[in-house]
């Protein structure tokens, strides 16, 4: 097959019929990725916010959401909220360990810097600690919130950003950490 007809993985903004697709990834992605570290009773209570379709579509489409495609096909989103805290990352399971998720993770990091933000905080479920830490994010705090009659685990995690933010041409590459 040439070169250039190779699916590939790229992102785009969300789009208003995306977040019916984006619904199933999250779920499929709690159910199939999460089960190490959360009860099924858990992953059930924490994938019921995208229940109500509308105000999943609504919390979405009020934060700045970007989707990775494959081939054209979403295999993941990430939200970003407030222009410092990653609130959504969840990338499908038949498309986890390819890139996605970093791909996410880099554009939310370079856009939050592009507007000005110094650090990016992100409430971290156990499952993606691992791919925080690597990204160069910090733990600060554990936390417990309550879903519906479910206690989970996660961790506050920041990762301060490089000053050059809105420079195009620092598009490459991990941003430096500040010091
Ligand atoms: C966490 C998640 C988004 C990662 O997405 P992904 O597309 O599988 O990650 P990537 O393929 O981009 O991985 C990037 C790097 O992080 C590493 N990595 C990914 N997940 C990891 C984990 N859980 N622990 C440690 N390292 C991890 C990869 O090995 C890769 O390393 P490399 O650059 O050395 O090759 C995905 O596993 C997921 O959706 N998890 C379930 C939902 C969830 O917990 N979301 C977070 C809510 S805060």
């Amino acid at each position: 097959m040439n070169p250039r007809e190779m699916p590939k993985l790229a992102l785009r903004p969300m789009l208003p019929a995306d977040p019916p697709f984006l619904a199933e990834i999250f779920r499929a992605s709690i159910e199939d990725l999460t089960a190490d570290d959360y009860s099924a009773a858990q992953q059930e209570a924490w994938a019921s916010a995208a229940d109500d379709e509308e105000e999943f579509a609504a919390k979405l489409a009020g934060e700045l959401t970007l989707v990775a495609t494959f081939g054209g096909a979403a295999v993941g989103f990430a939200s970003l909220a407030d222009n410092t805290r990653i609130d959504m990352l969840y990338v499908h399971p038949t498309a986890a360990g390819q890139g996605a998720g970093a791909m996410l993770c880099d554009a939310l990091e370079k856009l939050a810097g592009a507007r000005g933000a110094k650090e990016l905080t992100v409430d971290s479920s156990d499952t993606a600690r691992g791919f925080f830490d690597k990204r160069g994010y910090v733990a600060k705090t554990r936390n417990t919130v309550t879903v519906g009659d479910e206690w989970l685990a996660n961790t506050t995690m920041v990762k301060p950003l490089g000053d050059e933010g809105g420079n195009d041409a620092a598009t490459d590459g991990d941003r430096e950490s500040a010091s």
